[in-house]
Formats: structure tokens, sequence, C-alpha cells
């Protein structure tokens, strides 16, 4: 198992600043960050997995991440690690709303995964309120998400959401 390699899996319904301010400080942490786009089943994204995976890639060479790279899983989560040889799950705490839900994954996860450890990391303040829904809600109707996603997913999302 490798101890520098750390998994940030999310569903990324598009990445937002918030996400990629989780993902600059788990990439100073760790020798090498896989962002891990993945399904909820209580969800129904906007974006399909591949467009998610290539807005995340986009952004990952825009900022220049040299350490982070972006995957696609299905399934458990705990079974991606084992593919990927990795044992850290990067999640972020947004506040105190956020807890109750990532306490239940982590235990869940450690259940099916006993050396499984999750980290949480706390976002700077500026994005604690800031969620993938509440940036979606602003584009439909014809909101400014520029303060909370790059210019390109901005793009995305509006032709996305004209397209639909
Ligand atoms: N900045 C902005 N938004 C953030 C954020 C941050 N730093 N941290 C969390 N969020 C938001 C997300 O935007 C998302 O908002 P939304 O609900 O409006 O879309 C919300 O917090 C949490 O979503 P996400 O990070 O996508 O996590 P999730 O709780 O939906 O979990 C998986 C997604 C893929 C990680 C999870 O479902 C999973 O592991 N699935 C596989 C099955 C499995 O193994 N489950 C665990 C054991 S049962």
């Amino acid at each position: 198992m490798n101890k520098k390699i750390a998994v940030y899996p999310g569903t990324f319904d598009p990445i937002t600043y918030g996400h990629m301010d989780i993902i600059k400080r788990a990439a100073k942490l760790f020798y090498s960050v896989i962002v891990a786009v993945g399904e909820d089943p209580q969800k129904a994204p906007v974006f399909t997995l591949s467009e998610r995976f290539d807005m995340i890639k986009n952004v990952i060479e825009s900022e220049r991440f040299e350490n982070v790279s972006v995957d696609l899983f299905r399934g458990l989560l705990v079974h991606y690690l084992d593919k990927v040889g990795s044992i850290i799950i990067i999640r972020g705490l947004r506040a105190v709303t956020d807890f109750e839900h990532e306490f239940q994954m982590a235990l869940a996860n450690r259940k099916l995964n006993s050396i499984a450890e999750t980290v949480f990391l706390l976002p700077g303040e500026q994005f604690v309120y800031l969620s993938s829904s509440m940036v979606k809600t602003i584009a439909l109707n014809n909101g400014d998400v520029s303060p909370f996603v790059p210019p390109f997913v901005e793009k995305f999302l509006y032709s996305k959401l004209r397209r639909s």
C-alpha cells in the first residue's frame, strides 16, 4: 500500500473553486493526488461522468497541478482505493453540517477497508458556503457564477444548461 498516494473522491457536478482549494491543499501534503470522479446513487448529476472528468482535466492542466491526476470510478470507493494502491481518502469539511454525512461515510469506508483512513481538510473560509448545487441554481437562473467556478467550467455549464 502506498502512503504517498491520496484519493480525493467526489461527484464534482461541476468542480468549483472550493474543490480546487482542497486539491491544492492535498497536493502540498501528498506525493500524488488522484481526483476520482464517482457516482452517488442518490444524486442525478447534470454532467455525465466523462464531462465531469474533462472539466477536471482542464482545470488540472490550466492550474499546472503537477502531482494531481483525474480518474473515474464506479462502484465502491474502497475497491477503487485497492485498484490504485492507496489507503488515503481526502474529503473537504466545510462546516458542522457536513460532519454527520462525512462521519458516516468515513466509518463505512473504514469498516469496508480497515486500513483506509479519511483525511479531512478545511477549505479556505471564502469557500465554506459553496456547493455544486448552488452553482447550478445560480446558472439556471442566469446569475453570475464567475466567482465560484473557473471560466472553462462556466462556459461548459451555460452551454450544457442551454442544451438541456
Ligand atoms: N467546495 C465546494 N463544494 C464542496 C466542497 C468544497 N470544498 N466539499 C464538498 N462540497 C460539496 C459538493 O459540491 C457537493 O455539493 P452538492 O451536494 O451540491 O452536489 C457536496 O459537497 C458533497 O458532494 P461530493 O463531494 O460529491 O460527495 P458525496 O457526498 O456526494 O460523495 C462520492 C460522492 C462519489 C465520494 C460517494 O458517493 C462515494 O464514495 N460513492 C461510491 C460508493 C461508496 O463507496 N460509498 C461509501 C461507502 S457506503
